[in-house]
C-alpha cells in the first residue's frame, strides 16, 4: 500500500517506526506492506518518491527539525504541496495526521476530498475532518467505493469506532459517555499527587499527549471535537461545536482537588455525546465510579446500548506508538474490506 502522510509530528512519527519496527511481522501474519511515497509538512518541508521513502532517514531528518537533512535518491522531490502529491496519482492512500483545526477543519478538508476524487482512501488522526466535515466525507468515499477510517481520532488506538461500528454492529447506541482527552486526565491525575498544573501540562507536552496547541486539550475543545465525531458517527448527527456545553480543567485548583480527596471524590473531564447534545464538563466522580479510577493518559467510554446495556472500554487516550496504531489498524482493516496491500 503506497501511501502519502499529511503532518509528520508525533502520530506521524509514530506509525513510521512501528512501520519501520514491524515490517516483517506484519507482512508474514497480515499480508501487509506498506511504503511511504510521500510527507508533507509545514515546518519541515516536504518529500516524496514514489519508489518509497527510507523510514529511518526520515524519521532521523525529523529528529533535526528539517527534512533538508534527508540524503538525496533517484526519483526524490521536494517542496510538492499536498495537491501535487495526490495529483500524481501514485498513492493508495492518504494518511491525515496534521494538527487539528476544529474551525473549519481546513485545509485537511479539501486534501481529503481532493484524496477520495483522486481515488485514495483515507485515515485520520486529524479530528477537524471527521468533527466538522464527516457526512460529505462519508458520502463520497461511498460513491467512490473508497474506505473513510478515523480509529485514531476517538482514544487513539484503543478500538472504540471499531467497538461502535463494527462489533456492537446491530446494537443501537442511545450514548457515549467517558474520559476522552489524555492529556487533562494526565494533569489531574499528577496534580491529585501533589505536581502543579504548569509541570504535569510541560510533562503532558514532553509525553506527545497534548495538542501541538495544548490549550485546546485544557480548556476542553479536544474533548469536545471527539463529542462531535461521536454524534455525527453513533447517531448521524449534524451538531456544531456551538451547540455543546463545554469547558476544561483550567479553572480546577489543587485545593479544589484536595478539597474533593477529602470528601472521597476526584475531577473527571467528562464528555458525552446523546443524540440530542452533547457536553464537556469538569465532574467530581465518587472513587466507587468506575471511572474514578480511569488514571494519567488512559481513556474510557461507556456505550449505552438497547442489546448489551452498558459496554465500557478503557484504554490509551493518547501518546505517540499508542496513536501511530490506530493508523495502522485503519490501513489493516483497509486491507482487508478491499484487499489493497
Ligand atoms: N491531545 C489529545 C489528548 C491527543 O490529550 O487526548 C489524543 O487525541
Amino acid at each position: 500500500m503506497k501511501l502519502l502522510l499529511i503532518g509528520f509530528g508525533v502520530v506521524g512519527q509514530g506509525f513510521a517506526e512501528i512501520l519501520r519496527d514491524k515490517s516483517a511481522e506484519l507482512q508474514r501474519k497480515h499480508d501487509f506492506a506498506a511504503t511511504i511515497i510521500g510527507v508533507v509538512t509545514a515546518s519541515k518541508g516536504s518529500l516524496y518518491r514514489p519508489a518509497g521513502l527510507d523510514l529511518s532517514a526520515l524519521l532521523e531528518a525529523a529528529a533535526s527539525g528539517s527534512f533538508d537533512g534527508y540524503p538525496g535518491a533517484a526519483g526524490l522531490r521536494r517542496g510538492m504541496t499536498a495537491l501535487d502529491m495526490i495529483a500524481a496519482g501514485e498513492a493508495d492512500a492518504l494518511v491525515e495526521v496534521s494538527p487539528t483545526n476544529l474551525d473549519t477543519a481546513q485545509p485537511a478538508l479539501d486534501i481529503c476530498h481532493r484524496a477520495l476524487d483522486a481515488g485514495m482512501h483515507l485515515a485520520l488522526a486529524n479530528k477537524g475532518p471527521v468533527a466538522l466535515g464527516y457526512a460529505s466525507l462519508q458520502e463520497k468515499a461511498r460513491a467512490v467505493e473508497r474506505q473513510l477510517r478515523y480509529e485514531a481520532t476517538v482514544m487513539a488506538g484503543t478500538p472504540t469506532m471499531r467497538l461502535a461500528e463494527e462489533a456492537l454492529a446491530g446494537c443501537a447506541i442511545r450514548s457515549a459517555r467517558g474520559i476522552l482527552n489524555g492529556t487533562t486526565n494526565y494533569i489531574l491525575t499528577r496534580m491529585e499527587n501533589g505536581m502543579s498544573y504548569d509541570e504535569a501540562l510541560a510533562r503532558a507536552q514532553e509525553l506527545g499527549y497534548a495538542e501541538s496547541d495544548p490549550s485546546g486539550d485544557v480548556e476542553g475543545w479536544d474533548a469536545a471535537g471527539k463529542v462531535l465525531i461521536l454524534a455525527n458517527v453513533l447517531f448521524g448527527g449534524s451538531l456544531k461545536l456551538a451547540d455543546l456545553d463545554v469547558s476544561g480543567i483550567t479553572a480546577i485548583s489543587a485545593a479544589d482537588i484536595a478539597d474533593a480527596r477529602a470528601a472521597g471524590q476526584r475531577y473527571k473531564l467528562i464528555a458525552s455525546a446523546t443524540p440530542d447534545g452533547g457536553s464537556v464538563k469538569a465532574t467530581r466522580l465518587p472513587f466507587a465510579d468506575p471511572l474514578a479510577s480511569v488514571g494519567g493518559s488512559t481513556n474510557a467510554i461507556t456505550l449505552e446500548t438497547d442489546l448489551m446495556g452498558d459496554v465500557t472500554l478503557i484504554g490509551a487516550g493518547a501518546g505517540k506508538l499508542e496513536t501511530g496504531f490506530a493508523i495502522l489498524s485503519d490501513l489493516l482493516a483497509i486491507r482487508r474490506a478491499t484487499g489493497a496491500s
